[in-house]
């Protein structure tokens, strides 16, 4: 078959890398992709959200299916728009309608969508200009530090946390008065969940569902978690206390409400499930939904996924899941991003980068994210750049292997930490 991914990034290389181990795939395009996906298959130079290019090009090239990587495509419709037309009806798209996709496009609605199902959740109230007051008296009930959201899509921006009350009542009117745009026209203010937090996958037709491999990926810049949130510096998986009492836990007061949720409600639901999950007092709880895989989570979970993808995305396609079998890696997998010196604040683009053809000649795997090719040269084109990843029978190990990796990857101001899984037994 010939499958289109969408996507650019760390994430669209690990599942392009992925894809194309599948003997069922005879054409694998990315559109855009990156200098790393030009390995896996054929770079398109289509945005993932210009969806008649995108229809033009499936009819073009006979394409079956249509993998979307990044949450944009989804919120605005990919799903519908080739299902809602005769001529691209049997194009399989793997993700969410957008009415699915509003689990992640819309705070307010995820919250909501939880409280119908009993999905347990942090304790929240949903704020406009119109009751501003009662945001600020809500506030004043809940206990520091302070959790405000963007209602909309913020490219991962859109949640503040604060340490003050003054400092909260003073952001929530900011962010009504137009912050992030119209994105936070809906404030949600939500009580502050203190635990440990991982990321899980679910793959679902509708009706049957599977599990990815459990991952924990590292947001802030610093090592032990501090300074300032990025789109990811690091992932690892399994994740020690997802143990199977805890996700037992996970998939009958999480994963089965949602997928049975979504089903009552009449909303169609045929892809990735990423439920971010905090871990309270033993307890999981949703911090929030996602419709598509994490960056850089993917990155590791892919190495761990040992059954063909595009034979279970098949699955999801024709609604017979519960046929297809997901073998697991036992293995640990670890991944560690390289990143451009500045960021997540202002940083520079093209520096060339070397030693890439001698990391991969280790154990590691390497998948690009911000690379482009500029002269025949890889450079960097990103805030991160690469993401470097391995195997091991122990994180310890795994981690190793991806640190010794990650320095032979040399380019000017190059950054990554090196305590990634540091907070895990
Ligand atoms: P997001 O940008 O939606 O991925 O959220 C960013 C991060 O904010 C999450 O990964 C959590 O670490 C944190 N967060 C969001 N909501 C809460 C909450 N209710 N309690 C504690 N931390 C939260
Ligand atoms: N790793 C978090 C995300 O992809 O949103």
């Amino acid at each position: 078959m010939k499958i289109l991914l969408l996507g650019s990034g760390g994430r669209e290389h690990a599942l392009a890398w992925k894809i194309a181990q599948s003997p069922k795939v005879k054409k694998l395009y990315i559109a855009p992709g990156n200098a790393g996906t030009t390995v896996t298959g054929e770079n398109v130079d289509i945005k993932p959200t210009d969806f008649p290019a995108i229809a033009a090009f499936a009819l073009k090239e006979s394409v079956d299916m249509i993998v979307v990587g990044p949450e944009d495509p989804l919120v605005k419709g990919i799903y519908d728009y080739f299902h809602d037309r005769s001529e691209l009806k049997h194009i399989a798209v793997i993700g969410p309608s957008a009415q699915g996709a509003q689990l992640e496009g819309s705070k307010e609605f995820a919250k909501e969508f939880m409280m119908r199902h009993g999905i347990p959740t942090a304790r929240y109230k949903s704020i406009t200009s119109d009751n501003i007051e009662e945001g600020l008296a809500f506030l004043e009930t809940l206990e520091a530090p302070y959790v405000l959201k963007a209602d909309g899509l913020c490219a991962g921006k859109g949640v503040l946390i604060l340490p003050t009350l003054d400092e909260a009542q003073k952001e929530l009117k900011e962010m009504l008065g137009g912050m992030f745009g119209a994105a936070s026209a809906t404030v949600v203010i939500e009580e502050f969940l203190s635990g440990i937090e991982c990321s899980v996958f679910v793959l679902t037709d509708g009706e049957h569902y599977k599990v990815l491999p459990v991952a924990k990926d590292y947001k802030r810049i610093g090592e032990g978690d501090r300074g300032l949130n990025t789109g990811g510096m690091g992932s690892v998986t399994p994740v020690p206390f997802a143990d199977e009492a805890f996700m037992e836990k996970v998939r009958t007061r999480i994963i089965e409400p949602t997928i049975n949720g979504l089903k009552e409600e009449g909303i169609t639901y045929k892809g990735f499930i990423f439920l971010g999950l905090i871990r309270v007092k033993g307890e999981p709880m949703v911090i929030e939904y996602n419709v598509r895989m994490g960056d850089p989570e993917t990155e590791s979970v892919m190495l761990r996924i040992q059954s063909d993808l595009v034979e279970l995305m098949e699955g999801v396609a024709e609604g017979r899941l519960n046929e297809k079998e997901l073998k697991e890696d036992p293995r640990v997998a670890a991944c560690v991003i390289l990143v451009s010196g500045g960021y997540p604040e202002a940083y520079e683009k093209g520096f060339s980068i070397s030693g890439l053809e001698e990391a991969s000649a280790t154990d590691s795997i390497i998948f690009h994210a911000g690379t482009a090719m500029k002269d025949g040269q890889i450079v960097t084109n990103g805030g991160r750049v690469i993401a470097v990843c391995s195997y091991g029978a122990t994180r310890e190990e795994a981690l190793a292997q991806s640190y010794k990796t990650a320095d032979r990857i040399r380019y000017d101001k190059k950054y990554f930490r090196r305590d990634i899984g540091f907070d895990l037994k």
